[in-house]
């Protein structure tokens, strides 16, 4: 009996550690205020928040495909320039979006829209465009992007933070990435990021669509991930600077 108790014990001690480790802290992040990411929207359904999004400038915003895709448009706004996805500060409808013909809703490969918004944005401090990279630009493995988003804290728990967390996290090889999220296909037109410091730190559901930022230039997009924060998965982000020439295309940037 005293045996019994004694590994009972023992358990829930381990399990309470891990729900606490993964408490504090997108997943281990912290808060951030939009004056440090003034590229960020929170893009909405029926005017609750689904997605992450970046301001590419005075009426594009850039998004995952996923976000968009089979939503009807009547019901999908952004809002931008606030910490706080439930209170904005400025709302803007959307006139159209387009979403990448090769976009693939079971695997996510080339998860990727362009959003037209029905008026132009008056940026601000907390309203701003983000840079985007060159057609290839690449980057070095190991390269510390920044993330922001409103999205889960905890692959459990379903319910959103109130206000915007970031983290950084280091992009990882395709070769590793596709080892770790197997049997998931892991394209060259995705981007890994892991934290391998054991941290745990990755965005969630609800992260999706938002920006992964190196040195000031959007070079990911959230895309997915095989649930949140797992020591042995990598968040997926979609390759933007592969993308440079189509977002031209359609937005004339
Ligand atoms: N697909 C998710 C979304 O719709 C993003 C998931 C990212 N997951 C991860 N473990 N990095 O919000």
């Amino acid at each position: 009996m005293v045996k019994i108790c004694l590994i009972l014990l023992v358990f829930i001690q381990i399990s309470y550690g891990e729900v606490f480790k993964m408490k504090e802290k997108i997943i281990n992040g912290n808060q951030e205020n939009i004056l440090n990411v003034p590229y960020q929207v929170s893009i909405q359904y029926k005017s609750f928040h689904v997605c992450g999004g970046s301001i590419i400038s005075n009426q594009f915003v850039l998004t995952a495909a996923h976000c968009v895709y089979l939503r009807s448009i009547s019901e999908l706004s952004i809002s931008l320039g606030s910490s706080y996805h439930y209170l904005p500060n400025k709302i803007i409808k959307i006139h159209k979006f387009k979403v990448h013909d090769s976009y693939n809703s079971s695997t996510y490969d080339n998860d990727l829209a362009i959003l037209l918004l029905v008026s132009k944005i008056n940026f601000g401090p907390n309203i701003l465009p983000i840079s985007l990279p060159f057609q290839n630009e690449t980057l070095p493995s190991g390269a510390l992007g920044t993330v922001s988003g409103w999205g889960q804290t905890l692959e459990t728990m379903k319910r959103l933070p109130e206000k915007l967390r970031s983290i950084q996290i280091p992009t990882i090889s395709n070769e590793r990435c596709a080892i770790l999220n197997a049997p998931n296909l892991v394209t060259n037109n995705m981007i890994c990021a892991k934290d391998l410091s054991g941290g745990r730190r990755d965005t969630c559901q609800g992260d999706s669509g938002s920006g992964f930022v190196v040195n000031g230039k959007l070079f990911g997009v959230t895309s997915w991930g095989i649930g949140c924060g797992r020591l042995n998965k990598a968040g997926v982000y979609t390759r933007i600077s592969l993308y440079r020439d189509w977002i031209k295309l359609y937005t004339n940037i």
